[in-house]
């Protein structure tokens, strides 16, 4: 069962077609225990009428910026305020890329700019706008921003068109809208989790590295915390700004991460290492830059040491959960290092797959414990994170 209880919800509702499926949200958002205030842009106002929309949340629909009756009473700030999740279903491609240059020139747009509530969008448009660079590229940057996105669908489109741009269903929508809320099973644990690639110098300009984007690492650290953990993330060199009440502890190589590593799970209940290590590093770092001579070089490689294996080695050890990215056979290697690591739980993933993994936004996974196993679909890595989070909290 879905539950908002307590929770505000202020839902944004842009000009497009989709709008007349606002009326349902709203349904379904108090179905599941949310009070529901709306604001509506001026042309959504042509797609559904403000009484509708008035009549079903027992609320006034909110339109106007600048009306001096309006800011008196619950003014663009106080609405602001008194969501605990803005939710704007459907999002025109208008309104997201107002929204990732942060204007402010209508009173929905104020409202988001002003908040610091769970920011939410049900994008809906044509997929030839949703496909769009420059709509794809605002959807990136608002996600950096830690704006929730839920879908869009893929399907047939109101102008005949077939393709990703749909909005998703209400009764989706609502679903995700619960799960951002989904604290508290961690309340009084402490986590650390590892991510990101390592960089093993080979001189003072060169290394060798992998491509993790450490995406997955930091949508874990978002969700336990979200969770309520005290939150350790130890982090390779990624471009990601770190989550909210997160602790970060950047290092560089894999000997710094392993040093801290140890270090902090010795206070911890969780351990997740989901960074990419460097297998090897160089035995030696050249002191000054190599000069190029001959056609050929060799570096020497040694092993560096396994974190997690480490970790699980603990007198006092957390629960140990270590990932594993295969290309096949994937549930027999991951039980294989479920094992031999001596871990409580094996992520798994395949990253033969282009579209799930590495620098992706998406993944799926296959999750082996000593009790058996169990698939998750392919999913934003913040919705599966959440989901791993509530799976391991239930087996802390
Ligand atoms: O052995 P393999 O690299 O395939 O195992 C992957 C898992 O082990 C991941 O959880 C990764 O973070 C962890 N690992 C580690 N230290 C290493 C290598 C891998 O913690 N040196």
């Amino acid at each position: 069962m879905v539950s908002l209880s307590n929770k505000r919800v202020l839902l944004g509702v842009t000009g497009g077609i989709a709008a007349y499926k606002s009326a349902e949200i709203i349904r379904r958002l108090q179905d599941s225990g949310a009070t529901v205030r709306v604001v509506m842009t001026q042309a959504a106002t042509e797609f559904i009428t403000p009484l509708t929309l008035q009549a079903l949340s027992g609320n006034p629909v909110h339109l106007d910026l600048l009306d001096p009756e309006a800011e008196a009473g619950m003014g663009h700030i106080e609405l602001s305020r008194w969501a605990d999740l803005i939710l704007v279903a459907p999002a025109t491609a208008d309104f997201i890329a107002k929204l990732a240059s942060g204007e402010a020139d209508n009173l929905l747009q104020a409202i988001c700019l002003a908040s610091r509530s769970l920011l939410a969008l049900a994008p809906a448009m044509n997929q030839g706008m949703w496909r769009n660079a420059a709509t794809q590229q605002n959807i990136e940057l608002l996600r950096t921003r830690g704006v929730h996105l839920f879908g869009p669908a893929e399907g047939e489109q109101a102008c005949g068109d077939v393709g990703p741009g749909r909005m998703s269903e209400p009764d989706d929508i609502v679903e995700l809208a619960a799960e951002l809320f989904e604290s508290g099973v961690l309340n009084n644990r402490t986590v650390v989790i590892t991510a990101g690639p390592t960089r093993e110098a080979i001189d003072p300009v060169r290394f060798i590295s992998n491509h993790s984007s450490g995406k997955m690492g930091y949508a874990l650290a978002e969700a336990a915390a979200e969770a309520g953990a005290e939150t350790v993330l130890i982090s390779g060199p990624v471009g990601l700004q770190a989550p909210d009440r997160v602790k970060l502890v950047k290092i560089i190589s894999a000997q710094e991460m392993y040093e801290t590593s140890l270090n902090e799970a010795q206070k911890c209940d969780l351990f997740i290492a989901s960074a990419a290590v460097a297998d090897y590093r160089p035995i030696s770092v050249a002191a000054q830059k190599i000069k190029k001579s001959a056609d050929t070089l060799a570096i020497e490689l040694l092993k560096n040491p396994d974190i997690v294996s480490a970790v699980a080695k603990l007198e006092k050890r957390p629960f140990t959960v270590g990932f594993a990215a295969e290309t096949q056979d994937i549930e027999r290697h991951a039980r294989d290092k479920l094992e031999r690591k001596n871990l409580d739980m094996v992520i798994a993933n395949d990253v033969s797959d282009s579209a799930i993994g590495f620098d992706s936004d998406d993944n799926a996974v296959l999750v082996v414990d000593p009790t058996g196993s169990e698939t998750i679909p392919r999913t934003h890595k913040s919705i599966l994170a959440r989901q791993l989070i509530a799976k391991i909290a239930g087996l802390l």
